[in-house]
C-alpha cells in the first residue's frame, strides 16, 4: 500500500516538501487520542524478549529514529506511535540557523538512497530546550538529543558551542549525542581528531554533570564511516579513556566511489552526505571494528543502511545493542518499525540467545576467540 502511496504521490513532489507533508501527517495522527492510542497499540514493540537496557536506561525494543528527522522535537510522540523505541531528536546547535539552502535533499530511488546537504537546519538550543521543558509525553519514549555546531561559530570556539547546548539541553535529554560527523557543516568533522575530540567531549561531559546533579546524562559520540580505520580504533580509545557511555556509529558518507550507485550521476553528483543501502557495508564494518575495540565496555549504536530485520539482526551480531534508521523509513513507511521489531523477535526466537543482550557481538567475539 505505501509503496503505491510512494510511487503516486510523494515521488512526484520535492523529498523536503514530501518530508513536511509526512511529518504533519503524523504530528496530527499523535494529536487525536484515539487515533494515537489505536495506531501505538498496533505498531509498539511488544515483543518481551526484545527488552532492553541500554546506558542505563530501560526500552521495550531496540529500534528508534535516528538524529535529523525531527531535528526540532516536536514529533517525538508522533515517532514513537509509530514504533521507534527511542527517538534521537536533532542536531541541535547552540544558536538557530536556517541550514543551506533548497534544494538540499536529494532521492537516490534506484539506490534506497538519499543524499543530503541540509546543513543543521534547526531553531536551536533556546527554543528547542523551551519546547522540551513543556512537552507532555503522551508515551514513554527515550528521548537522544543529539548535539551539533553553529555554523557561525568558528572551529576554535565550537567547545562553547556545544556546552551552551549541553547547559540548555541536558535536563531534557535521557541521553546526549555529540555530533562532529556531519559532512555538511565546514570543519565540523576535524573534531573528530583526538586533540580535538578529548577537550570537547570533556568539556560536555563536565557542563552536562554540572547542570544535571540528580541523575548521570549518558554521553554519546556520533562517527562518520569515512575514518580511516586507525582513527575508529582512536576515538574508540579516547571513548574508553573517557568513560564515555557511547558510540553511534554512523553518520552519512561522502564517499561515491566503489559503492556501485545506480542513479544518474547528475543525482549522484550532488553535494552532501549519501544515506541508505549504500552505507550498509561501511557502517556494518566499523561498529564491527569498534565492538572488537572496545567490547562491552562501551554501548554502540548501529545506524546506516538499516531497511529491514536481517539488517538490524546483523548489527546487533556484529556489537550493537541499540539500532537506528531514516532513510529507508521515507522507502518502506509508517510500518517500518514494527517490522523491524517484529523481525528480529522471530530472529532471536530461533537463535541460540537466550537473550538480546547475549546476541550483542555474538560475531564478532566467534571471530576474535
Ligand atoms: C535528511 C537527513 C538529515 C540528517 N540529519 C542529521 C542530523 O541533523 N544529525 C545527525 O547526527 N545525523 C543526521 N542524519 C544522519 C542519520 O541520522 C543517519 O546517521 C544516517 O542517515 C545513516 O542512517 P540511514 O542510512 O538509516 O539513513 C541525517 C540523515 C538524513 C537522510
Amino acid at each position: 500500500m505505501y509503496k503505491i502511496f510512494f510511487n503516486l504521490v510523494f515521488k512526484r513532489m520535492d523529498p523536503e516538501r514530501a518530508h513536511h507533508l509526512a511529518f504533519r501527517w503524523i504530528r496530527l495522527a499523535a494529536r487525536v487520542p484515539v487515533l494515537r492510542t489505536f495506531v501505538a497499540a498496533a505498531l509498539a514493540p511488544r515483543h518481551k524478549e526484545l527488552r532492553t537496557e541500554a546506558f542505563g536506561l530501560r526500552m521495550h525494543g531496540p529500534f528508534g529514529l535516528a538524529a535529523g528527522f525531527d531535528k526540532n522535537a516536536v514529533a517525538v510522540d508522533g515517532m514513537s506511535m509509530l514504533g521507534f523505541d527511542h527517538v534521537e531528536i536533532g542536531t541541535v546547535t547552540g544558536e538557530a540557523q536556517p541550514g543551506n539552502p533548497r534544494k538540499r535533499l536529494f532521492r537516490l530511488v534506484k539506490d534506497r538512497a538519499l543524499i543530503n546537504r541540509m546543513g543543521f537546519n534547526n531553531e536551536g538550543s533556546l527554543a528547542v530546550a523551551a519546547r522540551l521543558a513543556t512537552r507532555e509525553p503522551v508515551f514513554r519514549t527515550v528521548v537522544g538529543v543529539n548535539i551539533g555546531k553553529t555554523k557561525a561559530v568558528p572551529e576554535a570556539e565550537a567547545v562553547g558551542d556545544y556546552v551552551k547546548s549541553t547547559e540548555r539541553l541536558a535536563p531534557y535529554a535521557d541521553y546526549l549525542v555529540v555530533n562532529v560527523s556531519s559532512p555538511n557543516t565546514p570543519g565540523l568533522r576535524n573534531l573528530q581528531a583526538t586533540e580535538a575530540l578529548r577537550p570537547l567531549l570533556s568539556a560536555v561531559r563536565e557542563a552536562a554533570d554540572r547542570i544535571v546533579a540528580n541523575r548521570h546524562v549518558p554521553l554519546l559520540v556520533k562517527i562518520a564511516p569515512d575514518l580511516a580505520d586507525e582513527d575508529v580504533d582512536a576515538v574508540a580509545d579516547l571513548a574508553v579513556e573517557l568513560g564515555l557511555d557511547g558510540i553511534i556509529a554512523t553518520n552519512t558518507t561522502i564517499a561515491r566511489d566503489g559503492i556501485g550507485l545506480k542513479s544518474e550521476p547528475s543525482l549522484v553528483k550532488e553535494t552532501g552526505g549519501l544515506s541508505g543501502a549504500p552505507l550498509k557495508a561501511r557502517s556494518l564494518e566499523v561498529l564491527r571494528r569498534l565492538y572488537a575495540r572496545v567490547g562491552d565496555r562501551i554501548t554502540l549504536v548501529g545506524v546506516g543502511g538499516i531497511e529491514n530485520a536481517e539488517d538490524a539482526w546483523q548489527r546487533i551480531l556484529a556489537g550493537a545493542t541499540l539500532v537506528q534508521g531514516y532513510s529507508a523509513f521515507v522507502y518502506e513507511g509508517p510500518f517500518w518499525a514494527r517490522a523491524i521489531h517484529k523481525g528480529l523477535a522471530a530472529r532471536l526466537r530461533t537463535s541460540p540467545y537466550a537473550t538480546l543482550a547475549d546476541a550483542v557481538g555474538a560475531d564478532v567475539r566467534k571471530t576474535t576467540v
